[in-house]
């Protein structure tokens, strides 16, 4: 098989704040394969975010720090990287595009001027050839009068055409990854979903692989091969799009899951949202951090803390201790004729 265009072991990201030690991601672990659209998917403040910042080596010490991992990308652990050599990888081969665009868009320089560092940057071309290519890039991205963008500032353009030129940026230099963060939380539901078929159309065409970052698990059904869910700095839960919608394994995908309204079936599901606050990562309940929520949590889930581990259909993993023991289908088949 050929080797994961990156691949995460036991990762751990750590911040020193005056409440103590917030251990926003973990331990995770998971690879993502050349062309691959992976999702990560859950709620604020799981550690999907610092999980992108600790990839790109934009956490900053000594408030944080990635303690302990490897992040292997190409072959190479980009933890030993420099910080010359990280300037060549940042843009050239990963990309990354925020929920915000005017935090990496600078609003003193122009549209152009900022494409054109950012090709030149990558690759070596004149200026002549750098403007080409910006010029293609906005065209690219389906953005009218593309010559006279070139000329216009970050804030004259509304967040949907930002957020293009941030795709257009971000896929100039053909990167072999685009990590979307939360891409289009901030627009209007219609531009989203032109943004996101944007975004990946593109990345198809260049054989980009996409890390895309969402709470939406319907973003991640619409777009995803693979997904895995984050919970309190861990992955709970990995597989393929359809297993963890048709066969959830975990009892918080589960109720994501709930969350969701269902425009698949006919009849009014009722709508569940997880009960409870996601854990506090200074001070984690023992064992399962999903235990003081979980409706299913026996005493070893006090007890010890449940691994990933093979569960449900093959490839599909769970840290749940009962997960091959529950069926969570069929106990929601069972919940929705008693209700
Ligand atoms: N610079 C920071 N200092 C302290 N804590 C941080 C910092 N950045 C993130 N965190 C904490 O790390 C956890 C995970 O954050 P994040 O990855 O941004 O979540 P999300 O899944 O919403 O993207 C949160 O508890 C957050 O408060
Ligand atoms: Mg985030």
């Amino acid at each position: 098989m050929a080797e994961p265009l990156l691949e995460v072991n036991d990762l751990r990201t750590y911040f020193s704040t005056e409440e103590g030690i917030v251990r926003a991601v973990d331990g995770i672990s998971f690879t993502l394969d050349r062309q691959e659209r992976l999702g990560i998917v859950g709620e604020s403040g799981s550690g999907k975010s610092v999980t992108a910042m600790s990839i790109m080596r934009l956490i900053e010490p000594p408030a944080g720090e990635v303690v302990t991992g490897t992040i292997t990308f190409k072959g190479r652990n980009l933890l030993e990287y420099d910080e010359a050599d990280m300037q060549d990888i940042r843009g050239g081969q990963i990309a990354m595009i925020f929920q915000d665009p005017m935090t990496a868009l600078n609003p003193v320089y122009t549209i152009g001027d900022q494409l054109m560092e950012t090709i030149m940057l990558h690759q070596k071309v004149s200026r002549k050839e750098a403007y080409d290519i910006a010029l293609t890039a906005i065209e690219d991205v389906q953005i009218p009068g593309a010559k006279s963008r070139m000329e216009t500032y970050p804030h004259e353009l509304s967040g949907g055409m930002r957020q293009r030129i941030m795709i257009a940026m971000g896929l100039s230099c053909n990167p072999d990854l685009l990590i979307a963060d939360e891409p289009t939380t901030a627009l209007d539901v219609t531009t989203q979903a032109q943004i996101m078929d944007l975004m990946l159309h593109l990345a198809d065409e260049r054989g980009t692989a996409v890390m895309l970052i969402t709470h939406d698990l319907g973003v991640v059904a619409g777009f995803c091969d693979n997904v895995q869910v984050m919970y309190g700095g861990g992955i709970v839960e990995k597989g393929t799009v359809g297993q963890l919608f048709a066969n959830p394994q975990h009892p918080y995908t589960w109720g994501l899951l709930g969350s969701l309204a269902r425009m698949d079936e006919e009849e009014q599901h009722r709508l569940r949202s997880v009960r409870g606050a996601p854990p506090s990562l200074i001070n984690l309940p023992s064992g399962c951090r999903f235990r003081p929520r979980c409706d299913f949590a026996v005493d070893v889930c006090a007890q010890a803390f449940p691994l990933l581990r093979d569960s449900g259909e093959p490839g599909q993993e769970s840290a749940c201790h009962r997960a091959n023991e529950l069926d969570l289908k069929s106990i929601v088949q069972e919940e929705e004729v008693t209700a």
